[in-house]
């Protein structure tokens, strides 16, 4: 079994870890995009997440 690395990064940090991750262990990654991209500005991000909790809606 060959395990592969999964991360989802909004604005990047996560993907530079998982790519450290992936030079040192030589795996492949994989990265989970939503359909839309999310808002990079943080107050409008959480607004936009608060909606969402209160619509009981998740991002796709
Ligand atoms: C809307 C929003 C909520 C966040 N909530 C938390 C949190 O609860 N705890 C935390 O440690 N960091 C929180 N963060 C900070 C992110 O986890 C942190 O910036 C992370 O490095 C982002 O990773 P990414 O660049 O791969 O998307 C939040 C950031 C945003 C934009």
């Amino acid at each position: 079994m060959n395990p592969l690395i999964v991360y989802y990064s909004r604005s990047k940090n996560t993907q530079v870890i998982a790519e450290l991750i992936r030079d040192k262990v030589d795996r492949d990654l994989f990265q989970i995009e939503t359909k839309e991209k999310r808002l990079m500005d943080c107050r409008e991000e959480v607004n936009q997440q608060e909606q969402e909790q209160i619509n009981e809606v998740l991002p796709e």
